[in-house]
């Protein structure tokens, strides 16, 4: 059986039934019903996302020598959000149906939207029971609420819709606690809220999700140079650090009428989804806009004093804007196969052994306690090492395929040969070949084996990658 096409129409619904049944992902409060939207991560999940959340950390902060990280909280003081624009212009244009079926379309989405229901883009009225829509209203999608207990305009608040204006409100002090020189950039991951009107494609437009940021500051006139640098990196972590694969990825410059009004260069490194190319993460140059209109509304100083050349200016900012989300279903997605093996349908996940769930599962032959018992000192071992789960149910092909299932990339046997030999049997989740090893070298057996999974999953990552249309260069614009 060949692999299905990676854009398979119904990929998607595949993957998602896989990813509740294990636990990766599932509608949050299901048990009422669930809420549109919204999603919880299950034990898999959670694990898995740690693990992306740490290969950025890794790339962004700890191997650099440039960078800050921080953590802001989530609701700011609400003028943040007028200096930096949201509050007048952080909309979408919403319609409503006055049809059958009364649903609310983003306008800006409705021929994409009538395109998957087989409709012509252009067709009139709604995309679902073509009613007539309303005229399009401007929608803010940021999400209210009020501090304290008064609930009046005056206590009216926001949850952020990105992580980034932390940074640029903190900048000043940043600076002035590190003794940071330029260029240097801040970062920060976590939580971010956006009412969307018509959100999408299980957990890839969703109304709360995590984002991983990046400010990096740096002297007007260098900017461009650093967006470039910044798009070159940003692309090699999708590939070489999580192990996408390089054909599917592009980096796509945003057209001249497509850049925000205070950005000169923007380019997204997209996803080739079963619903088409999707943005991961946009790298923006946001010049110094952000920087000024806080000066500007808060009047505190946010320029800086180069003393190599006594000069002041206020910084350019060029922003790797990551979505963790998106890029775990892009990595799920990515790594999704079907195969058959002696006449029985496989499903494997082809994860990087840095992003998987677990590296090691351990799985003794049967719950005899002769086996069980040996099986858990290893358990315990391996623990100390690598992110190790133990499984004694069912037999032991069935706990192999949910491990290939999962992305497990080591499965370490113990059979009745291990009480007389010392040795038990590793079996890669890939090739599914096996090995067996005395028990005495069992850790560096696994740690040569997990360097063979980084290297075989950079090699898949980067197969085809001349295929990729990832060679658009930024170029100034406006
Ligand atoms: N600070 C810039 C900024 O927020 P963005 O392109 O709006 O830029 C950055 O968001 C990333 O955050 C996106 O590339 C995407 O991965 C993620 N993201 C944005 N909105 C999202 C949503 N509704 N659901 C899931 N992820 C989202």
């Amino acid at each position: 059986m060949p692999p299905p096409d990676p854009v398979a129409p119904d990929l998607l619904e595949r993957l998602v039934s896989l990813c509740k049944q294990r636990g990766f992902f599932f509608g949050s409060s299901e048990i009422y019903g669930g809420i549109n939207a919204l999603y919880d991560y299950g034990p898999l999940g959670a694990r898995m996302r740690r693990n992306v959340r740490n290969l950025w950390w890794r790339a962004m902060v700890e191997l650099r020598d440039d960078v800050e990280p921080i953590e802001t909280s989530i609701i700011m003081n609400p003028q943040v959000w007028v200096a930096s624009g949201h509050v007048a212009t952080f909309t979408d244009p919403l319609v409503d149906c006055t049809g059958s079926c009364r649903k609310r379309w983003r306008a800006d989405h409705l021929g994409d939207l009538r395109r998957e229901r087989g409709k012509p883009e252009d067709a009139p009225g709604c995309p679902e029971c073509g009613g007539r829509l309303t005229e399009a209203r401007q929608f803010n999608l940021m999400f209210r609420t009020h501090l304290g207990p008064v609930a009046d305009d005056a206590a009216q608040v926001y949850l952020r819709p990105e992580t980034a204006q932390g940074m640029f409100v903190d900048f000043a002090t940043v600076v002035q606690a590190t003794r940071r020189r330029l260029p240097f950039g801040i970062a920060q991951q976590g939580k971010s809220f956006r009412n969307e009107i018509s959100p999408s494609n299980s957990i890839f437009r969703t109304r709360e999700f995590e984002q991983m940021e990046m400010e990096f500051f740096c002297k007007p006139g260098t900017d461009l140079d650093w967006h470039s640098y910044w798009c070159t990196e940003r692309m090699r972590w999708w590939i070489e650090d999580c192990g996408v694969r390089a054909g599917r990825l592009r980096l796509r410059a945003h057209d001249e009428d497509e850049l925000s009004h205070y950005s000169v260069a923007t380019s997204d490194v997209e996803y080739l989804f079963p619903w088409g190319w999707g943005e991961l993460e946009g790298i923006a140059d946001r010049t110094d806009f952000d920087l000024r209109s806080h000066m500007e509304a808060s009047g505190r100083d946010l320029s800086y004093f180069e003393t190599e050349t006594n000069e002041r200016y206020v910084p350019y900012v060029v922003e790797p804007a990551a979505g963790l989300d998106r890029g775990f279903l892009t990595m799920l997605m990515d790594a999704y196969h079907e195969e058959e093996v002696r006449g029985e349908k496989r499903v494997v996940l082809r994860l990087h052994p840095d992003v998987s769930p677990w590296q090691v599962a351990v799985l003794p032959l049967s719950k005899k306690p002769q086996l069980t018992e040996v099986a858990r000192s290893l358990e315990q071992r391996l623990r100390n090492r690598f992110r190790t789960e133990y499984d004694e149910t069912q037999s032991i092909g069935r706990r192999y395929r949910r491990q290939d299932e999962i992305g497990t990339p080591l499965a370490i046997t113990v059979d009745f040969d291990t009480l007389d030999d010392n040795a038990v049997t590793i079996r890669e989740r890939d090739g599914m070949t096996q090995v067996r090893v005395p028990i005495d070298t069992l850790e560096q057996a696994c740690e040569d084996q997990l360097v063979a999974s980084r290297a075989a999953a950079l090699d898949r990552a980067r197969t085809a990658a001349d295929q990729a249309g990832q060679s658009a260069q930024p170029q100034r614009q406006g």
